[in-house]
């Protein structure tokens, strides 16, 4: 894990945006980029970031394919809070990806199981998803694998705890409209995209980022999976790297990373 401890909010999202870029420049010259997008507020400023960088810069995502980490199960789809209206307007809107070109668990499928197995086809016959941005939730979710998922799991249903359903309310006119159930992406398939870029910001962060990194493998926290993977960019503030035991040993890793090294 490369763990990467940056001053504010605007270089977390400056260095992901980075990440992504690098990705979308590369795939283009292969099959075309293919991007893992996450919802919450902590990617929205890197969303923004790429969008000024495609009018500004001329970043283009003609050629990409996204998909989303996951979806409220129920909520209509043209709900402003479903995952796919959150993407497109925070997103799509910026860029010039193909609307069609992004593909979410469909929270209005009647056979949830049936629409959970066609999702993780889906990614694979896209060949995988390049770079995956992950936030986490303060019990440790990715996606929204919940404490107790399985470090092998495939998308399927989650029900949320309480403690999520209290964090999302604030997206919500109250917090009862929150939806029980989901729809996520496994760890097992997260696990499979070649790059994760875990994003936190915050103080409210600090708890879950150390035991995510720094704690056992353990479904408890599903997001220490992420030390199972060969490829992971932890990008912080320095407010949600406050419980870190080694901080010191990531920001001089950070500062003396070989120049050969890209991200
Ligand atoms: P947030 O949510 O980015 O809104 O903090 C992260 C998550 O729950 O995964």
């Amino acid at each position: 894990m490369e763990i990467v401890i940056r001053d504010d909010a605007a270089a977390v999202h400056a260095l992901a945006a980075d990440i992504v870029e690098r990705c979308v420049v590369a795939g283009d010259h292969l099959g075309g980029p293919v991007l893992g997008l996450a919802t919450g507020s902590t990617p929205l400023g890197v969303y923004r970031e790429l969008g000024r960088r495609h009018r500004e810069e001329g970043l283009s995502f003609a050629r990409a394919r996204a998909f989303l980490l996951d979806e409220y199960v129920g909520l209509p789809t043209a709900h402003p809070q479903s995952y796919r209206s959150v993407i497109r307007d925070e997103f799509a809107a910026l860029v010039d990806i193909d609307p069609t070109a992004i593909d979410g668990p469909d929270g209005e499928a009647e056979d949830v199981p049936a629409e959970s197995a066609r999702y993780d086809r889906a990614i694979a016959e896209a060949g995988g998803i390049d770079v995956q941005l992950l936030g986490i939730g303060t019990d440790g979710h990715i996606g929204f694998n919940e404490p107790g998922s399985s470090l092998v799991s495939r998308t399927r249903v989650k029900t949320l705890t309480e403690q999520t359903r209290r964090d999302s309310a604030r997206f919500f006119d109250s917090a009862e409209d929150v939806p029980h159930h989901v729809m996520t992406q496994g760890l097992g398939t997260i696990g499979e995209a070649r790059h994760l870029v875990l994003l936190a910001l915050g103080a409210g962060k600090a708890d879950a980022v150390a035991a995510a990194v720094e704690g056992p493998v353990s479904a408890f926290c599903p997001a220490s999976v992420i030390q199972l993977h060969p490829r992971v960019t932890v990008v912080i503030d320095e407010a949600a790297a406050a419980g870190l035991q080694l901080a010191d040993y990531y920001r001089y890793a950070a500062a003396h990373k070989p120049s050969w090294q890209g991200w």
